[in-house]
């Protein structure tokens, strides 16, 4: 009974509001486009039942899927056909072509919900902020027994600013298991982004299986031991933990993970490094190595290697043999190669790779470079994909069909750009997510240096000042990286991840003139509350 009267007594001042904010109670994160307040709420209960036109009834059952732990409700999903008959009391699924097909409406009212949208990702995206509206709690896994399922009403006209919402994982310099690998998409997906980098070969290590060359994981997944603490250059024994440290995917873990992002709107893009960062293959199949007196392991300090690929044309023909199962595996059309950080010492030592860089007609290693990622750009294309790489790719000339990720600031970008090639932004100032998250690093776990706090990330700027409206046009979006030379484990992953990808998913998502640090800092508790359901190991404020 006291319950009852104090409950009673909290929901007054709200009921006397005309207009409850927009910022605690519709704690939406990424903030909406447009969200006007509507009186009243909508209450979820076992006999809500989800009619979903026919193109979205795979969104409707995931949604039903997703909140059946949570709150015990088995709900009714129904196909709804004719426009127009809406049952009431129900959340409704309806097609609206011309919504762009990120874009979604979402109306709650007391008396039901209609989320509005052109395509699945619109209407998984209306669903996603219905459930921002619902407590915390709907992001457990059973339900508690004292939540009453209410949603703020609310009218939301949402469309992300852009296409390329994303965020990076290496797994090769520590391996994650296939079930946080779908943790950390779920995560994604729940604030909307929509690419997930895979990066999943290293001179540390592959990750990935591939059937014609099976050395790859049997030889090159393993690294003897680690260097412990802060790279050193030349560390002895005792500098090591004396442990293997190994660990892939085989295809079907591949297949799984990328079948279970499709289903929560997120394209996989895997990475292969070419032709540096490559020294485990290069331990499996000496054939691959521009040294071949030497033979490397795989690597067990950071930094970079020495090693390289040897760009003969067995070579090439090796990596599109490894690309060719690659692309069977993953349906998107981007395909990362790297070309990121590949040191020439040893292109520039071996006679053999001088005489071919005369023979081919190239000015020197950098076009040596160039053209061993040309000969991916082609093989990518003439299959109907794309490729892309880290900034370096630049240098001895861009491939015709290349997109440029720019992690050395935005200057590759802005250069890609201004050359009509499409560009994702991932600069090292705001985007490195390995970064330390606190000036006082003695409270901190050891990372690999930087400042990149929270709102260093939300105040980032993806399209620059220097390009005009057309060449903004190829900044497809942006993305994190989560480089794991300094994160041992997944909880460590989590630390340094949150909250400051939840800032980047607004940076990515909202309209410009909606960014607003301090509204955020006031939406973020609540969305603190749903990583606390979620098990989210976030760095505390
Ligand atoms: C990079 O951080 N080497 C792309």
């Amino acid at each position: 009974m006291r319950l009852l009267i104090l409950a009673a007594f909290l929901t007054l001042p709200v009921a006397a509001n005309a207009q409850p904010a927009d910022s605690s109670t519709y704690a939406i994160i990424p903030r909406p486009v447009v969200l006007t307040p509507q009186r009243g709420a909508f209450t979820l209960t076992a006999r809500t039942a989800v009619h979903a036109d026919p193109a979205f009834m795979s969104v409707a059952r995931r949604f039903a899927r997703d909140v059946a732990n949570p709150t015990g409700f088995d709900l009714a999903v129904t196909r709804r056909t004719a426009t127009g008959s809406a049952a009431p009391g129900g959340i409704v699924l309806v097609r609206m072509p011309a919504l762009a097909p990120e874009a979604y409406t979402l109306d709650v009212s007391p008396r039901g919900v209609v989320v509005a949208a052109s395509a699945p990702a619109g209407a998984f995206y209306g669903l996603e902020t219905l459930k921002q509206l619902l407590p915390a709690a709907i992001y457990r896994e059973a339900p508690l027994g004292n939540t009453v399922w209410r949603a703020a009403a609310v009218h939301v006209e949402d469309a992300p600013r852009f296409a390329w919402r994303g965020a990076h994982l290496d797994v090769a310099r520590h391996f994650e298991p296939k079930e946080f690998v779908k943790k950390y998409i779920d995560l994604l997906a729940r604030h909307k982004m929509n690419r997930f980098h895979w990066h999943l070969t290293e001179d540390q290590g592959w990750r990935i299986e591939i059937l014609k060359y099976p050395r790859l994981t049997t030889v090159g997944s393993c690294r003897e031991q680690t260097l412990v603490g802060p790279y050193i250059t030349n560390p002895k024994p005792g500098n090591f933990d004396g442990k293997r440290h190994c660990g892939f995917y085989t295809q079907d873990d591949v297949r799984e993970v990328v079948a279970y992002a499709a289903d929560r709107m997120i394209t996989v893009i895997p990475e292969i490094e070419m032709p540096g960062h490559a020294q485990a293959a290069i331990h499996a199949y000496p054939q691959l190595s521009s040294r071949p007196d030497s033979s490397p392991g795989v690597l067990q300090v950071w930094g970079v290697s020495d090693f390289i690929l040897n760009p003969t044309d067995s070579t090439v023909a090796f990596m599109q043999d490894v690309l060719t199962e690659v692309l069977a595996l993953f349906p998107g059309p981007y395909i990362h190669i790297g070309g990121d950080e590949a040191g020439k010492a040893q292109w520039k030592a071996n006679p053999q790779i001088q005489a071919r860089i005369k023979a081919l007609g190239l000015k020197d290693e950098h076009e040596m470079q160039s053209w061993f990622i040309r000969q991916m750009d082609t093989f990518l294309t003439a299959r109907g994909r794309r490729l892309i790489g880290w900034d370096e790719i630049l240098e001895g000339g861009l491939a015709e069909n290349a997109t440029v990720m720019s992690w050395r600031g935005m200057d590759g970008g802005i250069a890609a750009a201004k050359a009509n090639h499409d560009v994702v932004m991932a600069p090292g100032s705001h985007t490195y997510f390995d970064h330390y998250q606190s000036r006082d690093k003695t409270k901190e776990p050891l990372a690999i240096g930087g400042f990149t706090p929270l709102d260093t990330v939300y105040a980032f700027e993806p399209v620059p000042p220097q390009l005009t409206a057309a060449e903004a046009k190829h900044v497809l979006g942006a993305q994190a990286q989560l480089w794991t030379e300094y994160m041992p484990n997944a909880k460590h992953v989590e630390y340094m991840a949150y909250p400051r990808m939840v800032a980047l998913s607004e940076v990515l998502w909202s309209a410009k003139g909606r960014r607003d640090y301090a509204d955020f800092s006031t939406r973020l508790p609540a969305h603190l509350a749903r990583l606390d359901a979620l098990d989210v190991n976030y760095r505390k404020q």
